[in-house]
C-alpha cells in the first residue's frame, strides 16, 4: 500500500470538509437573517427564501425541516466528517490538513444553494474517485469510511436539490 496517496486523499477530503463547514454556517446565518425579514424585503433583494414557514414550499418538502435548520444540521454532520478523516489520517501517521479548500462566495440564496448543491456532487464525484484508490491500494478501513460518508454527502445533495427545486 502506498500510505502517502491515501493520507493525501483522505486529507483532499478533509479540506473540502473544512471548506463547506464555513459555507453551510454562512449560508445558515443569511437564510436565518432572511427568514426574519418582511416578505417584501426578502423580495426586494431579488429572491424569496422558501423555508419551513414559506408558502411555496413544495409537497415533496411539506414536513421536512427547513432550510435554516438543514444548513446547521448539514454543517455538523461535515465537522464528524472531517474528525474522521483527520482521525484517519494520524492513524496512517500522517498529519491532519487544517486549511480549507477554496470555496466560492454567492449574492443570492438561488446562488447559495446551487453551490450547496454543487459542492456535494463534488463531493460525491471526489469520493467516489478516493474510494477506488483505497481498493486499488488495498487500504479496507479507509476504504469503508469513504464509503459510509458517501452516503451521508448522496442524502446532502438530495436534501439541497429538493430546496432548490423549491425556490
Ligand atoms: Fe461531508
Ligand atoms: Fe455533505
Amino acid at each position: 500500500m502506498n500510505v502517502e496517496h491515501v493520507i493525501d486523499s483522505l486529507n483532499a477530503a478533509r479540506a473540502r470538509e473544512l471548506a463547506v463547514i464555513i459555507q453551510y454556517m454562512e449560508h445558515h446565518y443569511v437564510a436565518a437573517g432572511l427568514e426574519g425579514m418582511p416578505s417584501f424585503l426578502r423580495q426586494s433583494r431579488g429572491d424569496i427564501w422558501v423555508g419551513s414557514r414559506g408558502s411555496g414550499l413544495s409537497a415533496r418538502l411539506a414536513g421536512a425541516p427547513g432550510p435554516v435548520v438543514m444548513l446547521k444540521s448539514i454543517a455538523k454532520v461535515e465537522m464528524l466528517h472531517a474528525q474522521s478523516f483527520g482521525n484517519r489520517v494520524t492513524a496512517l501517521g500522517g498529519t491532519p490538513t487544517v486549511t480549507p479548500s477554496e470555496r466560492c462566495k454567492a449574492s443570492t440564496v438561488r446562488e447559495m444553494l446551487e453551490l450547496d448543491v454543487a459542492a456535494e456532487d463534488e463531493a460525491v464525484s471526489l469520493y467516489e474517485e478516493s474510494l477506488d484508490l483505497c481498493r486499488r491500494e488495498g487500504d479496507d478501513v479507509s476504504g469503508a469510511l469513504f464509503e459510509s460518508i458517501l452516503r451521508d454527502e448522496r442524502a446532502h445533495l438530495d436534501a439541497f436539490g429538493d430546496l432548490l427545486s423549491a425556490l
